[in-house]
């Protein structure tokens, strides 16, 4: 097959949900769709169960589940499809950030009982703010929920999209009938047995027609009509571009666990999802098309194997192919890597492969090489743009507990921190380090990997920070920048790219602060 199809035929994709909304379910039932696994129960969910916090075999099971998903691929209608894992768990929300910089499109899976949850609203804000197409699957409408139209309401104000149904459910939990494909213009009928739902697809080119009745019922029948009328006039049509653009969410309704309204999603999916897109460097931007490799590292994972310490780097594959044992510039460190053994990801297995397209991620195995946001290239230097780091939710410094294992304690924080999986930050004033994590989860996480990968034992120190804020001084040479340095002395920190800090101890004194520097601007991320 020719470079071009292959580009053409990939569709890199996340799904994002909050936990238990089904986002397993739904991976699973792609898979199966895909021929990809034979039974149900073959995909594991990488959620940590409640009350785990502090159990670190769950924590290690976790890692080991999520390398196993960190990408399910498949093959579906000649369609080659990389799903890219996205943990639920709001501990895990910067890894999930990450990988969504590494996705050309998402679904968004939606509980109907529960609607829009905390966790969607963080994902999809950033999908928006990248303009990421996403396609809304409302699950689980086997059970009592939210009135289809209030819950597209939700949908549009909590989530600030803007929506059209590509499909409709006819009834819901107890009543629930089936669903009314808008897309394809036929019924789905709900009997509980999947298989034979998907043999039994009603076309339905007219609503009017007497057939609807016979199927449904008559005051199913006319409900259905009126809601359809009403869609119609509500919701905008389905328009592609506007839905590759972002300013378009098409929605499905179904039910993950019974297969119901999966293939209807899946089909439409592989017609309209978008093929591996350009992406922005520092330097320009650049196309899937052209014939130079290039990509970059969204994603690190330690190995289980606490003796080996090799990793396993993410790369996402933007322009050109990948190719086993050829030399690509690691433009950080300007230098030529070769790779004996990439691996390629498939259902529930990953393997060596000689060749990868745009779109495909690859695993690279490296000793310490990699950190995330790294770019390789075939020798043009370029600095692809968007893996920022976002401000932590907790801070803590961190102390050696065994003076003799200081060099092995620095090691591990070092590579700990290249995998992305909290923050440091040094205090200007007496060089002591802190810790800063989106969840408190990642400080036992850190404890337990430095003792048995590194052999280094360290504590902990509360250390009240409200925020950290990347600080834009537009201009160094200010009296007002230097009063700032002076007096918030105090408060100041590098991250691990020498950038400067400001560790804010309350959102009054950053607003205090704003005030009195007025020309200085505070950032909540590291690139602005
Ligand atoms: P997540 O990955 O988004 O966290 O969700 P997951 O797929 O694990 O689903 C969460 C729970 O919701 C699971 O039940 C799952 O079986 C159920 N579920 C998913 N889709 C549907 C659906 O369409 N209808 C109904 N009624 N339930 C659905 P659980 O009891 O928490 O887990 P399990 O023990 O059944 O695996």
């Amino acid at each position: 097959m020719s470079f071009l199809k292959e580009i053409q035929r990939r569709r890199t994709f996340g799904i994002i949900s909050h936990p238990d909304a089904g986002k397993t379910t739904l991976t699973e039932k792609l898979l199966l769709f895909g021929g990809a696994i034979q039974e149900a129960g073959a995909v594991k969910s990488n959620k940590i169960k409640k009350g785990a916090t502090s159990d670190f075999m769950e924590i290690e099971r976790q890692r080991g589940i999520s390398v196993a998903t960190s990408v399910l691929a498949f093959e579906y209608d000649g369609v080659k499809i990389n799903i890219l894992d996205t943990p639920g768990h709001k501990d895990f929300a910067e890894d999930t950030f990450r990988t969504l910089t590494a996705v050309d499109s998402v679904i968004v899976v939606i509980d109907v009982a529960k609607g829009v949850e905390e966790q969607t609203e963080k994902l999809v804000e950033v999908c928006r703010m990248r303009h990421i197409p996403m396609i809304v699957f409302i699950n689980k409408m086997d059970r009592e929920g939210k009135d289809a139209f209030d819950l597209l309401d939700e949908v549009e104000q909590k989530l600030g999209l803007s929506v059209t149904p590509l499909s409709f459910p006819i009834g819901m939990g107890y009543d629930f009938k089936g669903i009314y494909n808008i897309w394809e213009k036929n019924i789905n009928l709900f009997s509980g047995d999947s298989r034979k739902d998907i043999e039994e697809t009603i076309e339905i080119s007219d609503l009017d027609s007497p057939e609807l009745t016979k199927l449904i019922g008559e005051k199913s029948a006319k409900t259905l009509r009126e809601e359809i009328e009403l869609v119609e006039g509500i919701y905008p049509p389905f328009d592609k571009d506007a839905y590759l653009n972002g300013q378009l969410q098409p929605v499905f309704f179904g039910s993950a666990l019974n297969n119901f309204g999966v293939r209807e999603l899946l089909d439409c999916f592989v017609e309209i999802a978008p093929k591996p897109r350009p992406k922005q460097s520092e330097e320009r931007l650049v196309k899937p098309e052209e014939d130079k490799f290039s990509g970059f590292v969204f994603k690190i994972h330690a190995n289980m194997d606490p003796n080996h310490r090799d990793r396993l780097a993410f790369v996402k594959i933007v322009s050109g192919t990948f190719e086993r044992n050829k030399p690509y510039l690691h433009v950080r460190h300007g230098k030529k890597l070769k790779f004996s053994s990439p691996n390629a990801f498939f259902a529930e297995k990953k393997e060596i492969v000689d060749i990868s397209y745009p779109g495909d991620i690859v695993g690279l195995h490296d000793t310490g090489n990699f950190k995330i946001g790294d770019t390789l290239t075939e020798g043009e230097v370029i600095n692809y743009k968007g893996v920022p780091s976002f401000s932590p939710e907790h801070f803590r410094y961190i102390n050696n507990a065994d003076p003799l294992k200081s060099k092995q304690l620095f090691k591990g924080i070092d590579q700990l921190m290249d995998e992305g999986v909290a923050q440091l930050f040094t205090l200007e004033l007496n060089g002591r380090k802190v810790i800063g994590t989106v969840g408190a989860l990642q400080y036992e996480v850190i404890q337990y990997r430095l003792e048995h990968e590194y052999g280094a034992k360290c504590t902990y120190e509360n250390l009240n920070v409200y925020k950290a804020c990347w600080v834009d001084p537009k201009d160094s040479k200010t009296e007002e920048y230097k009063d700032f340095i002076r007096v918030k002395q105090r408060f100041l920190a590098k991250d691990k790219q020498n950038q400067l800090v400001f560790l804010a101890d309350s959102h009054f004194s950053l607003e205090m602060t704003q005030q009195k520097y007025p020309s200085l601007k505070f950032h909540f991320t590291s690139e602005f």
